[in-house]
């Protein structure tokens, strides 16, 4: 269900703390803390005896002492006290997962951790460039499977209905995509000429009257989505060659984390190619974003429950080509993924419950 080898945002730096931070991902729960020298760390949290979440234990020092009896791990899961067994049990410690901090984000990698490899973590190019405006954006539950997520950011027709007031109007409406398959993701792109600039746009842009517009969707595998706008004097729009000197420039960095089956976290931040300095700017992105993101929150939680238990089947439209190729590669790369690892899987938990309690009854 998972892509298992790739890093996924956990939380929001500041989020973390000398305090215990318990989170899902991918069904698995995870505890963080930052140890007293600022380190990150990031361990399962069920306690090995009784699968207690650790986060509801307590800090000591920078090991994490278990709520029911006591059994204390330190920040790589290993266990180094066990109060009431007078030694410490082989099989006494938890998974622990690299992290990794970048724009602001706390990533995980929820696979093999020997795998983990921080340079694979999304490139932000614009990233602390003076020339581009950072907008900080924020997070947001959406009670949704993410593949839901992947699919509305791989469609960019749906801004004419669902953004009406921000990224869209009517001139999003018909105008064909096209839909590329990259290394790493799918790209869903489509210029629109000589067309009005919508809402949100058009309190930023600096040229008068019409533009070519142009949609840059794509999201790479399993689940990080850059989403480019580009808004150009009507007559000068253009895949190759300088862009004008007024165009407007917005790329949206877009992250999504499952929780589970039904529900995603969502991060994001803007970068934009002018004002850089300007919080003014900055803030009215963050707001004007935000409601435009809820509009799609509204539409995909509604969409999640419509497709749990659909009366007929779905159809699908032309414009979905992109999300269907995507969905095609991710579930080849998870089922290969599944393949290699199948050799390692340990005894089914059921098999390990009922050995566990066994042996101490
Ligand atoms: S459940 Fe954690 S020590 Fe018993
Ligand atoms: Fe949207």
């Amino acid at each position: 269900m998972y892509l298992r080898n790739a890093w996924y945002v956990a939380a929001s730096d500041s989020d973390i703390d000398h305090s215990l931070y318990p989170t899902t991902l991918l069904g698995e729960p995870v505890v963080l803390f930052r140890k007293t020298d600022g380190e990150l760390v990031a361990l399962e949290d069920a306690c090995p005896h009784r699968k207690l979440p650790l986060s509801m234990g307590r800090l000591d020092g920078n090991q994490i002492e278990c709520g029911y009896h006591g059994l204390t791990f330190d920040g790589q899961g290993t266990c180094t006290r066990a109060p009431t067994s007078g030694r410490i049990p082989s099989r006494a410690r938890v998974h622990s997962y690299p992290v990794h901090v970048r724009y602001g984000l706390v990533w995980l990698w929820m696979g093999e951790p020997s795998l983990a490899d921080v340079s694979s973590v999304c490139e932000v190019p614009e990233w602390g460039d003076p020339q581009w405006g950072l907008s900080r954006g924020a997070s947001m539950t959406v009670q949704c499977n993410y593949l839901y997520m992947t699919d509305n950011l791989l469609d960019p027709s749906h801004v004419a209905w669902v953004h009406q007031s921000s990224f869209g109007n009517a001139a999003c409406a018909s105008e064909p995509v096209t839909a590329t398959e990259t290394a790493n993701g799918v790209i869903v792109s489509r210029w629109m000429r000589n067309v009005e600039v919508a809402p949100f746009y058009a309190q930023f842009v600096t040229f008068d009257g019409p533009c070519d517009r142009l949609q840059h969707y794509e999201v790479q595998y399993p689940c990080q989505a850059i989403i480019k706008a580009l808004f150009t004097p009507a007559g000068t729009g253009r895949d190759e060659g300088p862009l004008h000197a007024d165009v407007f420039l917005m790329n949206s960095y877009n992250f999504m984390t499952p929780v589970d089956e039904h529900c995603t976290r969502y991060y994001w931040f803007q970068m934009r190619n002018f004002e850089p300095g300007d919080e003014g700017v900055s803030r009215r992105f963050d707001e004007d974003v935000q409601h435009a993101f809820a509009e799609d929150r509204v539409v995909l939680e509604a969409v999640h429950k419509g497709m749990i238990n659909p009366r007929v089947a779905p159809i699908n439209l032309p414009s979905d080509a992109g999300p269907v190729k995507f969905r095609r590669e991710l579930a080849r790369r998870i089922s290969a993924e599944s393949a290699e690892s199948e050799h390692a899987r340990p005894a089914s938990t059921e098999h390990r419950v009922i050995e566990t309690l066994s042996v101490s009854s």
